[in-house]
C-alpha cells in the first residue's frame, strides 16, 4: 500500500519535471524571456504581472505584439526602456506607481496601436512622451493615471506636441480634473471617442473642445456640472457627429437653466441619455428629470424666484412698520415719564403767551379807541 503511493508521487514529480523541461526550452532557445516574465511566442505575448519589477525588463523578446507589464512598481520610464520591439502593438503599463515619462519613451515602438497607461500617478510628462514614429498610436488610456490636476498641464502639452494625428480614442476618466485647458484637444484631428467621465469638471469653456469635429462619443458623466450655459452649448455644438454624455452632474433646476434645457430638448438624438439628467437641487426638485422640470414650470424658477423676492418685500415692510411702532411707543413712554416737566413747560408757555397777548391787546385797544390815542398824542405833545 505505502508503496503504491510512493510511486504515485515519483509519478507526479517527475511529470511536473518533465513538464518544467518541455516548457522552459522554447523561451531559452528561439529568444529568452525576462525574468518575472511570461512569453508566449504563439500568442506574440509577454506578461510581467506583479512581480515588483522596478524598471522595463530588458531583454524582451522581438516577436512580441502584446507587452503587459503591469502591476509593479516602475516610477519612471526613460528614454531608451524599449527597443528593438519593432512589433509591439498593444502596451499595457497599467498600476505601475509611475509617475515620470520621458521625451520620446515610446519611440522605440514604432508599431504602437495602443497604450494603456491607466492607474499609475503621473506627475512629469514631458511635452514629445507620446511620441511614436509614423504617428501610429490609435489608443491612449489616461484613466486614472495623473496624480492631481498640476499635472494636467503637463499632459496637455504632451497631447499638443506629440503628434498624435491618428488617435482615434483617448481615455481620462477617472482623473479628478477640475477643469482642462483651452484647446488642449486641439492636434487630436482624428479623435472619435473621447472619455472624461468621474472627474470633477464644473463647466465646459470656450475653446475646451476646439479641434475635434470628428468627434463621435463624449463621455461627460459623473462631473460636476450644475449647468451647461450658452458658452458650454457653442462648444458641444460645434462637435456635429458627437453623440454626447451627460448623465449623473448635479444640476440645478433653478432660473439660468432654461437655455441648457431648451438645448437639451432640441438635441435629444445627440445626448445618449436625455433622460438621465436630473436635478440634484433645489430638493423640491431633485431626481426629477430636466425635461420634465423645465417643461413643468415653464421658466424653471424665474416665477419662484420672483414671488420669492416679492415676499422678501413685504416682510421688509412689515418689518419697518413695526420698528415704526416701537419707536413711537418709546416716544411716547419718555412723554409720559417727563409729563410734570412738560406740563409746567405747557404752562409757563401759557403763561409766557397770555401776557403777550394781553400786551397785544392793549395795545390794539389803545390804538383803536381814539380819545385814548388822542390822549396819548396829546400827552406826546
Ligand atoms: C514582426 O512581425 C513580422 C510580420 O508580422 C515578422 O515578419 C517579423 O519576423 C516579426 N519580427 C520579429 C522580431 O519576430
Ligand atoms: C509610489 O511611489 C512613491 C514614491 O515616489 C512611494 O512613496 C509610494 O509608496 C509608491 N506606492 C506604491 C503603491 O508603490
Ligand atoms: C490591442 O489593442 C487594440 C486596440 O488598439 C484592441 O482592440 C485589442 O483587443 C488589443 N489586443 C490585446 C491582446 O489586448
Ligand atoms: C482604460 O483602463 C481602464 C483600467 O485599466 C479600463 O477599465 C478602461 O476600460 C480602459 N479604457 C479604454 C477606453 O479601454
Ligand atoms: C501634485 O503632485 C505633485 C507630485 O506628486 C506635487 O509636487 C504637487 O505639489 C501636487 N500639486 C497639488 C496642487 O496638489
Ligand atoms: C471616481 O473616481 C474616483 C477616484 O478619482 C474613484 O474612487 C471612484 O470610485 C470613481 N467612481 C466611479 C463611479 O467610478
Ligand atoms: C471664444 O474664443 C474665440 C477664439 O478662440 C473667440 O473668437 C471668441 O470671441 C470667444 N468667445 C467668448 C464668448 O469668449
Ligand atoms: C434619487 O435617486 C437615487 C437613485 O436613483 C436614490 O438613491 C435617491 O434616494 C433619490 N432621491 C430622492 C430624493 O428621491
Ligand atoms: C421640446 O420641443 C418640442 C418641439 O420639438 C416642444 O413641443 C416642447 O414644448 C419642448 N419641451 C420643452 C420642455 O421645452
Amino acid at each position: 500500500m505505502p508503496d503504491s503511493s510512493d510511486s504515485g508521487f515519483l509519478c507526479c514529480a517527475l511529470l511536473l519535471l518533465l513538464l518544467g523541461s518541455v516548457s522552459a526550452p522554447p523561451s531559452s532557445s528561439s529568444s529568452s524571456c525576462p525574468p518575472g516574465c511570461e512569453c508566449s511566442e504563439a500568442a506574440h505575448t509577454v506578461k510581467c504581472v506583479a512581480k515588483d519589477l522596478r524598471g522595463v525588463p530588458v531583454g524582451l523578446p522581438g516577436y512580441t505584439r502584446n507587452l503587459f507589464i503591469t502591476g509593479n512598481h516602475i516610477e519612471r520610464i526613460g528614454p531608451d526602456s524599449f527597443k528593438g520591439l519593432h512589433n509591439v502593438t498593444n502596451l499595457s503599463l497599467s498600476n505601475n506607481n509611475i509617475s515620470e515619462v520621458d521625451s520620446h519613451a515610446f519611440s522605440g515602438l514604432p508599431s504602437l496601436r495602443s497604450l494603456d497607461l491607466s492607474s499609475n500617478r503621473l506627475a512629469a510628462v514631458h511635452p514629445e512622451a507620446f511620441a511614436v514614429a509614423d504617428q501610429s498610436l490609435r489608443q491612449l488610456n489616461l484613466s486614472r493615471a495623473l496624480s492631481n490636476q498640476s499635472a494636467m498641464s503637463d499632459v496637455a502639452a504632451a497631447l499638443r506636441r506629440s503628434a498624435l494625428t491618428s488617435l482615434r480614442g483617448l481615455d481620462l476618466s477617472h482623473n479628478g480634473l477640475i477643469y482642462l485647458p483651452p484647446r488642449i484637444f486641439s492636434q487630436l484631428g482624428g479623435l472619435r471617442r473621447l472619455l472624461l467621465a468621474n472627474n470633477s469638471l464644473v463647466a465646459v469653456r470656450n475653446a475646451t473642445l476646439a479641434g475635434l469635429g470628428a468627434l463621435r462619443e463624449l463621455d461627460l458623466r459623473l462631473n460636476s456640472l450644475k449647468n451647461v450655459p450658452e458658452e458650454g452649448l457653442r462648444e458641444l455644438d460645434s462637435l456635429p457627429e458627437a453623440e454626447i454624455l451627460l448623465g449623473e452632474n448635479p444640476f440645478t433646476c433653478v432660473c439660468g437653466l432654461e437655455p441648457f434645457a431648451r438645448w437639451l430638448n432640441r438635441s435629444r438624438g445627440r445626448v445618449r441619455d436625455p433622460e438621465g439628467l436630473v436635478c440634484a437641487f433645489p430638493a423640491a426638485l431633485r431626481n426629477a428629470s430636466l425635461l420634465s422640470a423645465v417643461g413643468a414650470a415653464g421658466s424653471l424658477g424665474c416665477r419662484q424666484v420672483g414671488a420669492g423676492a416679492h415676499l422678501a418685500l413685504q416682510t421688509s415692510y412689515v418689518f419697518l412698520g413695526l420698528v415704526l411702532g416701537l419707536v413711537g411707543l418709546v416716544f411716547l413712554f419718555v412723554l409720559y415719564l417727563n409729563r410734570r416737566g412738560i406740563k409746567k413747560r405747557v404752562y409757563d408757555m401759557r403763561d409766557a403767551c397770555r401776557e403777550v397777548w394781553d400786551g397785544y391787546r392793549y395795545r390794539f385797544e389803545i390804538d383803536s379807541d381814539p380819545r385814548l390815542s388822542q390822549v396819548s398824542s396829546g400827552a406826546d405833545a
